[in-house]
């Protein structure tokens, strides 16, 4: 029979070519179209039916693969991480994809070779979206986001990890100058952000180095500053490792004092969500008459 023949015949049972094709490819894989010849549109409609009884068992297959492809639960086992090769992978991977991917790249791939298994199965890509602080909104820094989710699937502590992780990044001078030996643009001007925000982290350095945000000075010091992050990130880890995890991050005296009156249920306001630095962006009504 012609193809056209087939088509023809088909259109009658609402059983388009691709639609037949397919179906036949499930139910008799092997048989060769052209085995198929001469099918009457009985034939055409026990296929049909088939398919029907083939689609209640693909669907349970489809269960039992999502029940074996769910996650092991986390935390997940890891290995002492070589803190060194973390902050080059931060450095070297930010151009492949930029801060968030950049960052859990490294500490990533590093635990695949460390620590095998499960770290070789999340896919890459998808903190992509993390650059500029998500999609260049400038909000969290991408280097701490990415991190920050790898010490999630790592570590049962990740909420000290985490905030000290990010405590930290808002005190540190960035870049630093453990990347002299292989990056592109040398003895850089450092800044402290006093913000986990994009933002704040990347004008203030901008300005202070006279350079601009799509520059090769700018993206060089953000690849440092990733690299900075997973390497702190993967020195967490490795405290976390032998229960010794140093918290060194304190709320400044300037702002503590903020949040006993705004945030907390006990609080008196209880208004307010978040540990940025509150003077930053507000003046302090406290001392309104007083020198600061
Ligand atoms: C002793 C408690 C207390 C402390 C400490 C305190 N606040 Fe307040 N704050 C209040 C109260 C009460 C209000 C609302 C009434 C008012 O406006 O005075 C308020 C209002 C505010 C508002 C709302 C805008 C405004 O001015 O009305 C902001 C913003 C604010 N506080 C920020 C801060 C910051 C920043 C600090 C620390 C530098 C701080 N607060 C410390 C009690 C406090
Ligand atoms: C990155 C900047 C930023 C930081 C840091 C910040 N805030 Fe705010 N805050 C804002 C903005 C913007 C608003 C919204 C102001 C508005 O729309 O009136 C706001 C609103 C508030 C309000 C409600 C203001 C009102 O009009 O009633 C309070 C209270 C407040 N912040 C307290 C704090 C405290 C306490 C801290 C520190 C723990 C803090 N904020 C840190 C930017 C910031």
């Amino acid at each position: 029979m012609k193809e056209e023949n087939i088509n023809k015949q088909n259109q009658g049972t609402g059983l388009n070519r691709r639609k037949f094709i397919t179906t036949a490819g499930v139910l008799a894989t092997g048989l060769m179209v052209t085995g198929l010849t001469g099918c009457s549109n009985e034939t055409v409609a026990n296929l049909e039916k088939d398919s029907e009884q083939n689609k209640d068992s693909s669907q349970v297959s489809a269960v039992a693969a999502t029940k074996a492809e769910t996650a092991a639960s986390i935390p997940w086992k890891y290995n002492k991480l070589d803190v060194e090769l973390v902050r080059k992978r931060g450095y070297e991977y930010y151009f492949k994809g930029g801060c968030c991917y950049t960052a859990a790249r490294a500490l990533l791939d590093t635990l695949t070779e460390s620590s095998g298994g499960q770290w070789s199965t999340i896919p890459r890509d998808m903190f992509l979206y993390g650059a500029g602080g998500a999609y260049s909104w400038g909000t969290l820094c991408g280097a701490l986001n990415g991190a920050l989710a790898v010490i999630n699937l790592a570590s049962a502590k990740h909420k000290e990890l985490g905030n000290e992780l990010i405590g930290w990044y808002t005190k540190n001078p960035f870049p630093s100058n453990k990347h002299e030996s292989y990056c592109k643009v040398k003895n850089q001007i450092t800044t402290i952000s006093d913000s986990p925000l994009c933002h704040v982290s990347v004008s203030k350095w901008v300005s202070a180095a006279g350079a601009r945000v799509n520059e090769k000075e700018k993206k060089d010091r953000c690849a440092k500053l990733s690299g900075d992050t997973a390497a702190k990130a993967a020195e967490l880890l490795n405290q976390a490792l032998e229960n010794k995890v140093v918290l060194a991050y304190k709320v400044s005296d300037e702002y503590s004092h903020c949040m006993t009156c705004h945030q907390g249920k006990d609080s008196l306001r209880d208004d307010e969500q978040g540990k940025m630095d509150c003077l930053y962006c507000h003046g302090d009504h406290t001392m309104t008459g007083k020198k600061k």
